[in-house]
């Protein structure tokens, strides 16, 4: 790739023009999209199995139509999402083997197990919050299909959080015990869901080149700062307190303090030691398993058409 190349993507870059499947792009900009894409819509996939896990427990009929619906848009986000990673020349069965290898990544926060209903709300309200903070600037990635798809993405999600939200107002608002429920939730949720954005600017491997690529569009801090300012008054409506005695308003900066992030566990949690990680893999291990000869079936089928229009 030679150096005029690269200026002049750049240049289309920095005029906010979206690079469109069959643009020349360097192979840098494919493969940072087809990593992030990928990790994205195999968090989706493995997303669902945390709330998958209380449908058949939600404590009513509202309720569980409701958290049925939230957890099927989040396997339609990921099938939108491989569609989107495919446009660059990735298969989905290569990406599906990556991540079942160990090799692709996916969120941090879907390896923590969900003990109580009140998971359910906490997740909704600061799980699918973190993720709407992260991905409302991605409606703006310079690569259009990630963009677009982010779009429909990015409402679903907001859905999402206001359910999660609601169930930690009734649950705040409930018996004693209730409001134990949900302030034992917000503890176990809060350090994970920070960590959702990623290492510290200062370590994050891919920050620089993703923003001036506008892959990008707030760092890993930005981010993780803009989520803590808007939801710490959530919390306190609520009334329930952060487990963070670092945690203040600092008038100066016009931004929330908060306590150090134990990195260690993170990185723990994202090479594979955290709770769940082996019952995620397993169970996305034998769902791609039971459906072989699903694939196998509409692959002859189609087979069998194609030689039948040319016979
Ligand atoms: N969980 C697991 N791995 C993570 C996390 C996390 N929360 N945060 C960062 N990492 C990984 C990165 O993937 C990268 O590893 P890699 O080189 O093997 O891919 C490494 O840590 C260093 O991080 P960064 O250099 O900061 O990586 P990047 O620039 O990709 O930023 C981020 C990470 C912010 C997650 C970015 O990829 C992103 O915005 N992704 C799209 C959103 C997304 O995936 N959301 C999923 C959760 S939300 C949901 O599914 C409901």
């Amino acid at each position: 790739e030679d150096e005029a190349f690269l200026a002049a993507f750049q240049a289309r870059i920095d005029a906010e023009d979206k690079i469109e499947p069959n643009d020349p792009m360097p192979e840098g900009y494919r493969k940072t999209l087809v990593r992030q894409i990928g990790q994205h819509a195999h968090s989706e996939i493995v997303g669902m199995l945390p709330e998958g896990n209380w449908i058949t427990r939600a404590p009513s009929l509202r309720r569980k139509a409701a958290l049925l619906a939230k957890v099927q848009d989040e396997g339609g986000h990921g099938l939108y999402l491989y569609s989107a990673a495919e446009t660059l020349g990735v298969s989905r069965e290569q990406m599906t083997e990556e991540l079942l290898s160990g090799k692709a990544k996916y969120s941090s926060i879907f390896n923590y197990p969900t003990l109580t209903w009140a998971d359910i709300g906490a997740i909704g309200w600061l799980v699918d919050g973190a993720a709407i903070m992260n991905q409302i600037p991605l409606c703006r990635c310079s690569y259009g299909p990630y963009a677009r798809a982010m779009i429909r993405v990015c409402k679903e999600e907001s859905f999402h959080q206001r359910q999660g939200y609601e169930i930690m107002m009734t649950l705040a608002n409930g018996t004693a015990e209730q409001k134990d429920m949900a302030q034992d939730a917000l503890d176990r949720w809060w350090w994970p869901s920070l960590m959702m954005f990623g290492p510290h600017d200062s370590d994050s491997q891919h920050g620089d080149r993703s923003m001036k690529w506008k892959i990008k569009r707030f760092t890993n801090d930005e981010l993780r700062q803009k989520f803590v300012d808007a939801t710490v008054p959530q919390g306190e409506f609520l009334g329930l307190t952060f487990p963070d005695p670092e945690l203040k308003w600092n008038e100066e900066r016009g931004h929330y303090d908060f306590g150090p992030i134990d990195w260690d566990e993170f990185w723990r949690v994202v090479k594979g030691g955290g709770t769940m990680n082996r019952e995620r893999i397993a169970a996305r291990r034998k769902a791609w398993d039971d459906g072989k000869w699903v694939r196998e079936a509409a692959l002859a089928h189609a087979e069998k058409r194609r030689a039948r229009r040319e016979a």
